[in-house]
């Protein structure tokens, strides 16, 4: 069981245009990827739901266990779209959720529950992956499970590939995360507002709190270190799978601070998979790391994941898909300890309510087959979702990861 789970590369994107792809490519793949469809497709509320390109309306039903596709809107749910989002939709660049983040979700009728479980059915098709059914996700082992770095490389990997986290306990010293700490400050006048690596959140007195600094590393040497820190270092070679640190110098590490209380802006997000915008099938499963330089717990914003979700076709934002036979798990941690998580599990951070919490988040990624392609089609949707945590008060996804 590897965690590369990539199965598109850029440079081989096909144009799409509405009449054909609806007309000719959707049906025989619905029937050929009918196995993968059904039985997570049975558990779905799935009303008929219309996709309109450009005014060119289609729509999809589910009738006897498959899909029927035909034109004209007879849909109970309708969304509308321009050519560039069905392509992008289609290709994998897109979701409904980065639709909906982006505000740029226009569904006349029916709602995001409805685009979402349709979106899964397209999957299914379009990428021959198993829509989840009840039952599909089971585990040969205890599903919390606390590392050392004494641990061995190989059974965090199992672990890992299995799970979907790890939490790896005292990796860093309560003295190193004090120099980091320390390093916050001095950073912090770097970060005005209007600057895309500077995220604000304001809490009920009124505060506004800078709550998030990308490329903490540029004003924090003591980061530095710890980045290249061989036992930071040994995390992208767990899984085996030919993960670097792919992040340029100056934003290799984004530096977080958790207010209580916060009313508006983003600072905790609600449940979702790092690929919740798109691009699944080009990128994951890259690494998230989380650096806990102060403890957090229930009460003070700890990372919440679900186990075995990065082996799962399910919503991947903007809540646990209702009726989801997987268990979320907490993770608390203390100072100096260390989680990841693949981008393809499903995991949130809780607020806090009674202490603060700071943590630096860095990753690693897969190198991509075409970088060229990879790169123009990240900076274009990038383009879009820059603006995403300015225009929305949660944001569902996390857009820094390489
Ligand atoms: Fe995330």
């Amino acid at each position: 069981m590897s965690v590369d789970l990539r199965t598109r590369v850029d440079a081989a994107q096909v144009p799409v245009e509405a009449g054909p792809f609806f007309r000719d490519t959707l049906p025989p793949l619905f029937d050929a990827h009918q196995a993968a469809i059904a039985p997570g497709a049975r558990e779905l509320r799935l009303r008929d739901f219309c996709i309109e390109t450009d005014g060119e309306p289609w729509t999809l039903s589910w009738q006897g266990d498959r899909v029927a596709v035909k034109p004209g809107h007879q849909g109970a749910a309708r969304v509308r779209l321009d050519a560039q989002q069905l392509g992008d939709l289609a290709n994998d660049q897109s979701t409904p959720i980065a639709l909906m983040s982006n505000r740029l979700l226009d569904m006349p009728e029916g709602g995001l529950p409805d685009f979402l479980n349709w979106w899964l059915v397209l999957r299914a098709a379009l990428d021959g992956r198993r829509i989840h059914a009840r039952g599909d996700v089971t585990f040969d082992r205890e599903i919390r499970r606390r590392f050392t770095p004494d641990d061995s490389d190989e059974e965090m990997r199992a672990f890992l590939e299995e799970v979907g986290y790890l939490h790896i306990a005292g990796l860093f010293s309560e003295a190193e995360m004090a120099a980091i700490e320390a390093d916050y400050p001095r950073a912090a006048p770097h970060f005005e507002k209007g600057d895309p690596r500077a995220w604000f959140a304001t809490t009920r007195d009124g505060v506004e709190h800078l709550v998030r600094m990308e490329g903490f590393d540029r004003y924090s040497p003591a980061t530095v270190q710890l980045l290249d820190d061989p036992r930071l270092q040994r995390i992208g070679r767990i899984p085996g799978a030919g993960h670097v640190a792919r992040r340029e110098p100056g934003a290799r590490a984004g530096a977080l601070v958790k207010p209580i209380g916060v009313v508006q802006g983003i600072s905790d997000v609600p449940w979702h998979k790092d690929c919740s915008l798109g691009r699944h099938s080009y990128e994951c499963c890259s690494l998230t790391v989380g650096i806990s330089v102060t403890g957090a717990d229930a009460e003070s914003g700890q990372l919440r994941v679900v186990p075995g979700s990065h082996r799962a076709l399910v919503w991947p934002a903007p809540c646990v898909q209702p009726g989801l036979d997987l268990e979320p798990v907490d993770l608390p941690t203390r100072t100096g300890d260390v989680t990841v998580h693949l981008s393809c599990t499903l995991h949130m951070s809780q607020p806090p309510v009674r202490s603060t919490r700071k943590v630096l988040y860095t990753g690693f990624g897969q190198r991509p087959a075409d970088p060229a392609a990879a790169e123009a089609n990240r900076r274009r949707l990038q383009a879009v979702r820059s603006r995403t945590h300015t225009s929305i008060s949660q944001e569902p996804g996390y857009l820094g990861e390489s």
